[in-house]
């Protein structure tokens, strides 16, 4: 399914239970952006970078929604500046930071972040809902931060925001994450976040979109005030599958064990090795041929924890052979970074056939650029 056909899908099913569709964050590229915006969703994100890109893509500031626990002044000044929509508080620190820059004559609408309680049954490294969580405020606090501020003449807080996780397969999670939301009632909005997971190989079921929306409307029946608008912030499941990477072949070696190693690895593919991800493989260029082997798909960054697949099965790999993994629209682009002086790849947004650019490949240029300081010092003295 592509980016477009899942947000559309997202989109008619939640109009369809009366709840608000809201953006993507796992993969903040302009084009995305664009094309989620263009579907009627809101954006999210997550730092000043983002704002920018968001904004850059064309986006009104006031369908844009800033999430973070660790949002800076200078950030907070931008967003505010631009006319942004909806900031999610995330801790006390943070409502005194907007108490002093907002400006006398604006209100700032606002959500805070609670913390369910829910341990999302996912990756350590995704679940952001558990009593421990750094994300979010406890739920009693946040009761009487709202009473606090119920005449507030610049902050304006309109609901609630609770994001348990990501790659959560059990519907029933979000449903408890829904049900943690009763005692903060009488609210205009209660945006349930994202976390809809994704079947990535064989043998892995992931809720339909239909399945998801049911319970957690079901779950706000039951819990939230009837006439509240919720809000859902899809990522992964909107996007994950309209991705692919494509690799090739670089080295074919048996060693300790038969090893195929392409031209990238951890420096895009950065999630396998934070949460344990599994994908899976083809030869783009021999996709007809069976399966003969087993072997460890590996990357080119220098950690024996640059696994891409562990047991792929592959017709016998040869070096130039194409390698995809589909279903990595999620969270890869994102998470690249120069490991290695690795440099980005390309991104290619297909549709009706016809390819287009939305990101170009990072060259060396790039990663020299940002070292030209330190042309302007002569490193074998000691500073003057
Ligand atoms: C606040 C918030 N909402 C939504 C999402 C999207 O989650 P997912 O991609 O699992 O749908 C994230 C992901 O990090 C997030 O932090």
């Amino acid at each position: 399914m592509s980016a477009r056909a899942a947000s559309a899908a997202i989109a008619v099913a939640s109009s369809a239970s009366s709840a608000r569709s809201e953006s993507v964050v796992a993969s903040p590229l302009v084009a995305i952006y664009a094309i989620a915006a263009s579907e009627g969703m809101s954006i999210d994100i997550a730092g000043g970078g983002e704002l920018e890109l968001a904004l850059a893509a064309g986006v009104p500031a006031e369908r844009i929604h800033f999430h973070g626990n660790a949002k800076t002044d200078a950030e907070l000044a931008r967003a505010i500046e631009v006319g942004i929509g909806t900031i999610i508080v995330d801790s006390e620190d943070e409502l005194d930071r907007l108490d002093r820059l907002v400006p006398a004559g604006r209100r700032q609408r606002l959500l805070l972040r609670v913390i369910p309680g829910v341990e999302a049954e996912t990756h350590a490294s995704m679940s952001t809902g558990g009593a421990d969580s750094k994300f979010g405020l406890p739920i009693p606090r946040v009761g009487e931060l709202i009473d606090g501020l119920r005449d507030h003449d610049r902050l304006e807080i309109a609901g609630v925001h609770v994001h348990i996780g990501s790659q959560i397969l059990n519907v029933e999670q979000f449903a408890e994450a829904v049900e943690a939301l009763a005692p903060v009632g009488g609210l205009d909005v209660y945006d349930l976040g994202g976390g809809l997971g994704v079947a990535y190989h064989e043998g892995e079921r992931a809720p339909s979109v239909d399945e998801y929306l049911d319970r957690l409307v079901g779950a706000a029946e039951a819990h939230l005030p009837a006439d509240a608008t919720l809000m859902i912030e899809p990522g992964r499941s909107a996007v994950a599958r309209a991705g692919l990477t494509a690799y090739r072949v670089v080295v074919v070696k048996r060693s300790g064990r038969h090893f195929v190693a392409v031209d990238g690895g951890m420096a895009d593919q950065l999630e396998i090795a934070l949460t344990g991800q599994r994908f899976s493989a083809v030869l783009a260029n021999r996709a007809d041929e069976e399966p003969d082997v087993t072997v460890q798909l590996v990357g080119r960054q220098c950690e024996s924890g640059d696994l891409l697949i562990d047991g792929a099965r592959l017709p016998s790999p040869r070096v130039d052979d194409i390698v995809v993994m589909p279903a990595t629209g999620a969270y890869s682009y994102t998470m690249s970074n120069n490991y290695n002086g690795a440099l980005r790849p390309a991104v290619v947004i297909v549709a009706d056939g016809v390819a287009r650019l939305a990101a170009r490949r990072e060259e060396v240029a790039d990663l020299l650029r940002l070292h030209a300081p330190a042309a302007e010092h002569d490193w074998s003295a000691p500073p003057r």
